[in-house]
């Protein structure tokens, strides 16, 4: 098998400028201390090249708790603070939905390096704003797309980049969720941008457009559907609800999909939900012209030989994804801000993720086709 020989991603990186460029662990700040933070922090914690040094959210005790916990010198409930403090180099954005973009832009103009949690924005003219300002700074600016770092990931793009699939012409990427609306924020499509489509189906489309090797998008047709509402009545099933669930009804879709046609011929399937009266189904596939291979629920590749078909299972640790894609994640962030590694995951794919999703929503509502 070939090592791969170009950074994955880089090319798309738009233009690049290192700033930290000392041997000093980089000074860090965490921006929004919910739920996913606590994986950023933990991450950065255990990196020896890393030191945190702010904590923000508009939870005055959130703040304050937070950095406490994780050591962190000082704590604030404004992110132009943390934007104005010159020990803090790069930052992870962990608010919601509906501030994403606009933090990133201000934090790359400010001239920090960022890591942006997904969606990148909630539109692809939020996504935009973060790419213009990566492109006047150079700064390194990474969307969270962390099942491209899971350990099954990376060893399947590797069997794809030295060809023993072939050509990939076809990928289907599945989470359906029979329960899955988290509620409060998550449910007002003001604030999120929508449902289970930019929820988990800005991960999915990542992950299937990234195998196939990020090619250009051509045409999408999409659908959604909004029956069932995030179903708080149900009883006896233990289920992730955010903490103001219930305060208000879901305005976000429950189901969506779609079909996603490349310019280099190739097709991706989608299909994600929140709602839906089924199982919870998630399964990540591509097929080439040598072979195809599931990425989820378990890694595995067909191929043939000799006239006999095989099905080859990696030995690897875990062949599900792997929560220690997130210390991998900020792991590779930290290495490229200090200019010790490539871009991975560049903002660049973010919008072009953003745009794949506005146009699966305005399929979905024009009953059409969308070229992009
Ligand atoms: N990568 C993943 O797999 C993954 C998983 C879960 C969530 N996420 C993303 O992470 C983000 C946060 O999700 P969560 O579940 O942690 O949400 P959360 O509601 O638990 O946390 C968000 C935090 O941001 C704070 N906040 C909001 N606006 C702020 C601002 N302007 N300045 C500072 N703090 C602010 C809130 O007070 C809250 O503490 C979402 O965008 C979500 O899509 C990613």
């Amino acid at each position: 098998m070939m090592a791969t020989s170009e950074p994955l991603g880089a090319a798309a990186a738009g233009p690049q400028r290192t700033e930290h460029l000392s041997s000093d662990p980089l000074g860090v700040a965490v921006i929004g201390g919910g739920t996913i933070s606590r994986l950023h922090l933990d991450a950065y914690r255990a990196n020896p090249d890393a030191r945190l040094v702010t904590v923000c959210d508009i939870d005055a005790d959130r703040a304050r708790d937070t950095a406490a916990q994780y050591g962190a010198p000082r704590w604030t409930t404004s992110y132009e603070e943390v934007l104005a403090d010159d020990e803090v180099t790069a930052i992870s954005i962990c608010t919601r939905n509906d501030t994403h973009a606009v933090i990133a832009a201000a934090a790359l103009d400010a001239g920090k390096a960022v890591l942006v949690e997904k969606p990148l924005g909630r539109t692809s003219a939020e996504a935009q704003l973060v790419v213009d300002a990566q492109e006047r700074s150079g700064l390194v600016a990474q969307v969270g797309f962390v099942r491209r770092f899971s350990p099954n990931a990376v060893v399947l793009k590797e069997f794809i980049e030295a060809g023993d699939l072939g050509a990939l012409y076809y990928a289907t990427a599945r989470n359906l969720r029979r329960a899955g609306n988290p509620g409060g924020w998550f449910a007002d499509k003001e604030v999120s941008g929508g449902g289970p489509l930019v929820d988990v189906g800005v991960h999915f489309i990542d992950i299937a457009w990234w195998l196939l090797g990020t090619p250009e998008v051509a045409t999408v047709s999409g659908f959604t559907a909004d029956r069932l509402g995030d179903r708080d009545h149900l009883r006896h099933l233990s289920r992730y609800r955010s903490a103001d669930a219930g305060t208000s009804a879901s305005t976000v879709e429950d189901l969506a999909g779609g079909l996603v046609r490349f310019t280099n011929g190739a097709v991706l399937s989608l299909e994600v939900s929140y709602s839906l009266h089924g199982r919870d189904d998630v399964g990540v596939k591509v097929y080439g012209d040598r072979g195809g291979a599931e990425l989820e629920p378990e890694l595995r590749i067909s191929t043939e030989a000799h006239d006999t078909i095989l099905e080859v299972t990696p030995q690897i640790d875990s062949l599900t994804f792997d929560m220690s894609a997130f210390d991998a994640e900020i792991g590779a962030f930290v290495a490229a801000v200090r200019g010790e590694g490539p871009r991975l995951a560049p903002v660049q794919d973010g919008l072009t993720v953003a745009r794949i999703i506005e146009a699966i929503y305005a399929s979905a509502e024009r009953g059409c086709e969308i070229e992009l």
